[in-house]
């Protein structure tokens, strides 16, 4: 494997998984905080109230990244740290934070990479209908000019959002993430307004950032037919258009992907929205940041909606998530968006996997399992760019073990071991083995 000097290595991180103090220092209440303190939403009652004690060990962080020798570092703003009640009175205690923790990054010569939006939503703001409400643009255009205003002096990257997919679907036609609703017309409305906050946002970040970049990061998954059969591979196309083109589509394009559109319109799901104004959805961006970690092998259904199912194949490497491990489709999903939509360039703002760890023997951690994972998924991000792919850098998930969102704290992605009762951290071999590749990259 081959990587250009200038290529970045990062780690990633978002906040409410590892912040902690989810309600101190000023800090309002978010969806995944009434989400995790709701009864059986959350694996074993799990809640992202103390996790990796990220808000008051940020200095130890930032100085394990550096011992690893990782040159950026992906992280998210929790809005309602900055903005409680989602919009007007500021937490100066909150964007101090977030100063104080960037000024510490560019001690450590680490670029930080921002994330704007990572899923936690102000409450107060869902209590109004969160993304479903119109008006979502408009807080969000507040939110993030407040934020480039604070740290645009010293942040040239800039993330709109991170998964609306998950955001969307997962959080509103799953239920399975906060807010848990499960109700069609309610996610692609969320969809559409996350797409057009996006929108509006990109041009409040340029005016605001000299020389600014710009991203957003979409979660792309390899999606197969589970047979031959026309029924199958149709599935397959659409398990794709709906995980990844519906919002692929819009950023780069302004429009939905025709063949999906067709199938719900009918359906009713867009009858809170004007899907003409997609369009504003498409502006120029500097960079697409891309999360892998699976392929889906799907299969046809008579299930009205979509019509797919996911089967699992067996005999093949699985996570500790149930994901199986397939690097090609990392290799497959680059070249589909270089050839579909050319973005200027392409950073992997995730990657990685959670197993059972065996536990830390005399400050050890040997996840061999993740270590073959990140060489894996590594060497395929290397045939993209002999491919021709303009890839800029790759950002392990995780930094380190923490809040996993309905999964709580058993499923563990870190490449830095932490002990959630006494919050010691021990880097695994996977955190070596990342150090190894990165000085390498730069010998
Ligand atoms: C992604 C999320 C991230 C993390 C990984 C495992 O969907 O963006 O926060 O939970 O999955």
């Amino acid at each position: 494997m081959t990587f250009p000097k200038d290529f970045v290595w990062g780690t990633a991180t978002s906040s409410y998984q590892i912040e902690g103090g989810s309600l101190d220092y000023g800090r309002g209440e978010c969806i995944w905080h009434r989400f995790s303190h709701t009864e059986g939403k959350v694996h074993k009652g799990h809640t992202g109230d103390i996790a990796c004690d990220h808000i008051h060990r940020y200095e130890d962080d930032v100085k394990l990244m550096s011992d690893l020798g990782v040159g950026a570092y992906r992280f998210s703003v929790a809005w309602a740290r900055v903005l409680p009640e989602g919009l007007g009175n500021v937490n100066e205690q909150g964007l101090d934070f977030y100063d104080r923790l960037v000024d510490s990054l560019l001690n450590a010569n680490i670029n930080p990479y921002i994330t704007l939006y990572h899923w936690d939503l102000p409450q107060a703001l869902q209590d109004k209908g969160g993304w479903e409400n119109p008006e979502s643009i408009e807080w969000y255009s507040n939110y993030v000019d407040l934020m480039t205003r604070t740290l645009g002096d010293r942040i040239g990257e800039w993330t709109t959002f991170n998964e609306p997919f998950v955001v969307s679907m997962v959080g509103n036609l799953f239920g399975a993430h906060a807010p848990g609703k499960q109700d069609s017309v309610a996610a692609y409305t969320v969809a559409h307004h996350l797409m057009l906050s996006h929108g509006a946002a990109v041009p409040i970040i340029r005016n605001n950032v000299e020389n600014a970049k710009v991203g957003i990061t979409l979660d792309q998954t390899y999606s197969m037919p589970a047979s031959d059969t026309p029924e199958d591979r149709l599935a397959a196309r659409r398990f794709a258009a709906f995980h990844n083109d519906w919002f692929n589509d819009p950023v780069f394009r302004g429009t939905y992907p025709a063949d999906l559109l067709a199938r719900l319109e009918p359906q009713g799901v867009f009858k809170n929205i004007d899907l003409s104004e997609i369009s504003k959805a498409c502006v120029p961006i500097d960079f697409l940041g891309v999360n892998y970690y699976t392929r889906n092998v799907m299969k046809a259904t008579d299930e009205p909606l979509l019509g797919f199912e996911q089967i699992k194949v067996e005999g093949a490497e699985h996570t500790a998530m149930g994901w199986e491990v397939y690097p090609d489709g990392l290799l497959h999903t680059l070249l589909y968006l270089h050839n579909a939509y050319y973005p200027p360039k392409i950073f992997i703002t995730e990657n990685g996997c959670a197993y059972d760890d065996p536990a830390p023997v005399d400050g050890r951690v040997k996840d061999s399992k993740r270590v073959d994972y990140y060489r894996l998924h590594l060497d395929a991000v290397s045939r993209a760019i002999d491919l021709g792919v303009p890839m800029g850098g790759y950002y392990a998930w995780s930094l380190m073990d923490n809040f996993e969102w309905a999964e709580g704290y058993d499923k563990r992605f870190g490449m830095v071991y932490v002990d959630f009762e006494t919050q010691e951290r021990i880097p695994k071999d996977s955190a070596l083995y990342f150090r190894d590749r990165i000085r390498e990259s730069q010998a």
